[in-house]
């Protein structure tokens, strides 16, 4: 997989160099390039943005740079621009796979109010488009969002994974399919005076996997009710882990 990102503070994709994505990058699986927006403006001040038309609070990212940077890249029409937005639709476990299957990421971050909407309409001529908000809050700027998306996305690239059975385990584990993850321990088996559930070490698989399913259940329904609702779980997808 081939992951560009233009930015205008490429330094806060520093961690990209690091932990997994560096370790795909090692095993020949991702290609990853950061790019300074600023490169492709032409002023003193190498300015990428200006007013909004209309009035309004804050600065809106010109859509020049935007254009010369995506003709800079070469992007083909089976590339996917992932703009990292408020506005986009919300980040989730099934948008990562999606993504992971995708030959070419190409995340164009945003700053301040938001990126000129021909840009947008521009990006849906040359490629695919996503508009991707991590969840609802708002951002400075689109950078954080693009590193937890790439995270997400990489780990699921096919081969990524040391132990490819962790994954199968981690999204599709039969039992709690679409709940949320049950409470896990290990050793020592007591702790500050707390002990570990007797039953995870019986050694009884039938019993852990029942209590295994019972707590994520119970911790879906106070925590995450809506995953429970059956229209969440219609196609038997894995909705989201979390611990
Ligand atoms: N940029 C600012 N806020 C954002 C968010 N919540 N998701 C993605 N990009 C953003």
């Amino acid at each position: 997989m081939k992951i560009d990102v233009l930015s205008i503070f490429s330094d806060y994709l520093a961690p990209l160099e690091l932990s997994l994505p560096g370790k795909a990058r090692a095993k020949g699986l991702l290609d990853i390039a950061v790019h300074d927006l600023r490169a492709f403006t032409h002023d003193r001040h190498r300015t990428t943005d200006d007013t909004p038309y209309g009035g309004g609070a804050g600065m809106v990212m010109k859509p020049e740079p935007w254009g010369e940077a995506f003709a800079a890249l070469e992007i083909a029409e089976s590339d996917t621009i992932v703009f990292t937005t408020p506005s986009g639709d919300r980040f989730d476990q099934r948008k990562a796979e999606d993504l992971s299957a995708r030959p070419r990421l190409v995340f164009a971050c945003g700053r301040y109010e938001g990126i000129d909407q021909r840009v947008i309409e521009h990006a849906r001529e040359i490629a695919n488009v996503e508009e991707i908000s991590l969840g609802d809050y708002v951002l400075n700027g689109g950078e954080v969002a693009a590193l937890a998306i790439i995270e997400a996305v990489v780990r699921l690239i096919p081969g990524f994974m040391g132990n490819p059975e962790s994954l199968v385990e981690e999204s599709h584990s039969g039992d709690t399919a679409g709940l949320l993850e049950y409470p896990v321990y290990t050793k020592p088996p007591v702790w500050n005076g707390r002990e570990v559930p007797a039953v995870l070490r019986s050694g009884d698989h039938g019993a852990i996997a029942r209590w295994r399913h019972e707590q994520a259940r119970r911790r879906t329904a106070e925590r995450r009710p809506d995953l429970l609702a059956p229209s969440a779980l219609a196609d038997g997808t894995p909705i989201q882990r979390a611990v």
